[in-house]
């Protein structure tokens, strides 16, 4: 203060609507988006998912017709996940490898739909396929084995891009596993296949919805501690990303979201690389839940909460609110 007046007044810059406007830092837009979709089998099934109020599994007619949606919201990308059948799940996940499988049926009907005007991105890691729910092959004793399982994660990777993924997103944190499948996409003419890592992905209390919705939760025993990231550690995320960085990842993913925004702020200062957060299933709920309760304005909380990711770093956000976000963004 000099004399009766702040020098400086940080009001006077929010006073009215145009001017907030004009400072803005961070504008979301629909193209910050990758929406997160569960493919069912059968026809025209839709099936709500109890635990992720508003979200539903579509069998791939829907799927298309929700890839039809996105481009005219202007959602770059989705992401898919399978709701394997129960009878196509074995000890080994070797559904992952079958060309025909759901998840290679429906990118091959997205593109027919779409043709290039949709980024198509598909998780790797086995746990829609294994009938013990893990993301991976287990030895005799239950742990999950890194390198028997990175061969397969290869082969179903080279499985989807061969289908036409445009994204390759691997969730099963082996090490090793950037590495391996860039090698094999480049020798198998998938040049311009991107690879996305979650390279730090956390073993997470917030993904109990997702599990549901492709009916791996009630298979899982035990957790995924040994591959999946202690919550309490921040430099170890740093390691992955610098690995997953150094054996050919495009981009980088930190998961879930809202709880470690510090690791997306850390990672993009140090590495100044495409980074993006997947905002999970149990965030999802969270809010739909806060705001069924009563506790918030859910378009609200919705738009806060995806800002925060850009302001945090992000290029993107992998969210199923999405379309919700999308169409208040459009007006
Ligand atoms: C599979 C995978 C999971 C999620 C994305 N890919 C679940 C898990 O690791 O158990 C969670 C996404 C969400 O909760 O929305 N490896």
């Amino acid at each position: 203060m000099t004399g009766l007046y702040p020098d400086t007044r940080l009001r006077r810059t929010r006073a009215s609507g145009w001017s907030r406007a004009l400072h803005r830092e961070i504008v979301l837009t629909p193209a910050d988006f990758i929406w997160p979709l569960f493919v069912t089998e059968g026809a025209e099934v839709e099936e709500p998912i109890t635990s992720l109020p508003g979200v539903s599994r579509w069998s791939i007619d829907g799927i298309a017709q929700r890839a039809k949606e996105a481009i005219a919201l202007g959602i770059p990308c989705i992401a898919l996940f399978p709701n394997t059948q129960a009878d196509r799940r074995s000890d080994d996940g070797t559904e992952a490898l079958n060309p025909d499988n759901l998840m290679c049926r429906a990118i091959r009907a997205i593109r027919d739909a779409c043709g290039d005007d949709i980024g198509i991105l598909t998780d790797v890691a086995l746990d829609p396929y294994t009938a013990h729910g893990q993301d991976g092959l287990l030895d005799d004793r239950g742990y999950v084995t890194n390198d028997a399982t990175v061969d397969v994660l290869v082969g179903q990777s080279i499985n989807q891009a061969a289908a036409g993924a445009d994204i390759i997103a691997p969730s099963d944190m082996m090490d090793g596993r950037v590495g391996a499948i860039r090698e094999a996409l480049e020798s198998g003419g998938h040049v311009n296949v991107q690879i996305m890592s979650y390279a730090a992905k956390y073993a997470s209390a917030f993904y109990g919805p997702f599990r549901d919705a492709v009916g791996s939760g009630g298979l899982l025993k035990g957790d995924k501690k040994s591959y999946q990231m202690d919550p309490a550690n921040g430099e170890e995320a740093l390691r992955e990303v610098a690995l997953d960085l150094s054996e050919g990842a495009d981009s980088v993913m930190v998961k879930p979201g809202l709880p470690y925004l510090d690791i997306v702020r850390r990672v993009k200062d140090r590495f100044e690389v495409p980074v993006f957060a997947y905002q999970v299933s149990g965030e999802y709920a969270m809010i739909e839940a806060a705001a069924a309760a009563g506790a918030g304005d859910r378009n609200a909380l919705v738009m806060e909460t995806l800002t925060s990711f850009k302001r945090a770093g992000c290029s993107g956000v992998l969210t199923y609110h999405a379309p919700v976000a999308a169409r208040l963004l459009n007006g």
